[in-house]
């Protein structure tokens, strides 16, 4: 791992009228590390890929992404420099094939990648290519939503609740695939709800709540820790 962290975000506030989803959000994450960020509903997960990933731009705070500030880049140049993420609730072009879909983040790329092929075979939705997205289950319209966000070549990539309503050998093969993409050197952020998903990718966690990091550490400890307990207990 590299101790030049690729991402650094400082002081992050991000306000919805007075609102404050993100209240003062500071993390690091280098290449080829998993960082998970948990939470209860509502804690800001989200938002704070959204901030990074570029769809929302922060009231207060800085973003810099290879040592250079980026905090109020457009979605489309945070995806050119190679930051992308997948979605809490994907939304692929439905009446589109799974391979069309990949087409169109092909076209939007501007960095090296696999070939789709490839990643088709990766995300195990070869057989599925030439069917429309919309036809897809959840699960698997979330693997093609992994697959387009990879079609872009990120370097960083944010992951949203990926794991949620996978079975577990599912859930097996998908640790597999995020383990593969973080040891090719793409630093990870992944937001999950099922710890034991988490723990089996990395000991890093950060716990946020009501917008704020209340944790940083392992899981171990972070169920021993009094305020992290209050917040699931209370939620
Ligand atoms: N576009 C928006 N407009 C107004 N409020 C928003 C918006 N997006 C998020 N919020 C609010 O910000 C807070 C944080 O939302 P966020 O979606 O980031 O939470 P989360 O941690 O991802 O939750 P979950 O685990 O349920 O996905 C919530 O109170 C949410 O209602
Ligand atoms: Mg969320």
């Amino acid at each position: 791992m590299s101790h030049n962290p690729l991402l650094v975000l400082e002081k992050i506030v991000k306000q919805f009228g007075q609102f404050r989803a993100l209240d003062g959000v500071s993390l690091s994450l280098s290449p080829g590390e998993i960082l998970g960020l948990v939470g209860p509903n509502g804690s800001g997960k989200t938002t704070c890929i959204n901030v990074i990933a570029g769809l929302y731009r922060p009231e207060e705070g800085s973003v810099f992404f290879n040592g250079n500030k980026i905090t109020k880049y457009s979605l489309t140049k945070m995806a050119h420099m190679g930051i992308n993420r997948t979605f809490q609730v994907p939304k692929p072009f439905k009446s589109l094939t799974v391979r069309e879909n990949l087409i169109i983040a092909d076209q939007y790329a501007k960095r090296p990648h696999q070939p789709l092929e490839e990643l088709l075979d990766f995300v195990g939705l070869t057989a599925y290519a030439s069917r429309e997205a919309g036809s897809l289950n959840s699960s698997q319209q979330k693997l093609l939503d992994l697959a387009r966000a990879l079609a872009t070549g990120p370097s960083l990539l944010l992951i949203d609740e990926l794991a949620a309503g996978l079975n577990p050998s599912e859930l097996d093969k998908m640790a597999e695939k995020i383990k593969h993409l973080a040891e090719s050197g793409i630093a990870i952020l992944l937001v999950e709800h099922l710890l034991g998903f988490i723990n089996s990718l990395t000991k890093r966690v950060i716990v946020m709540n009501a917008g704020k990091e209340i944790f940083e550490g392992d899981l171990e400890s972070a169920a021993k820790n009094p305020e992290v307990n209050a917040v699931y207990l209370g939620g």
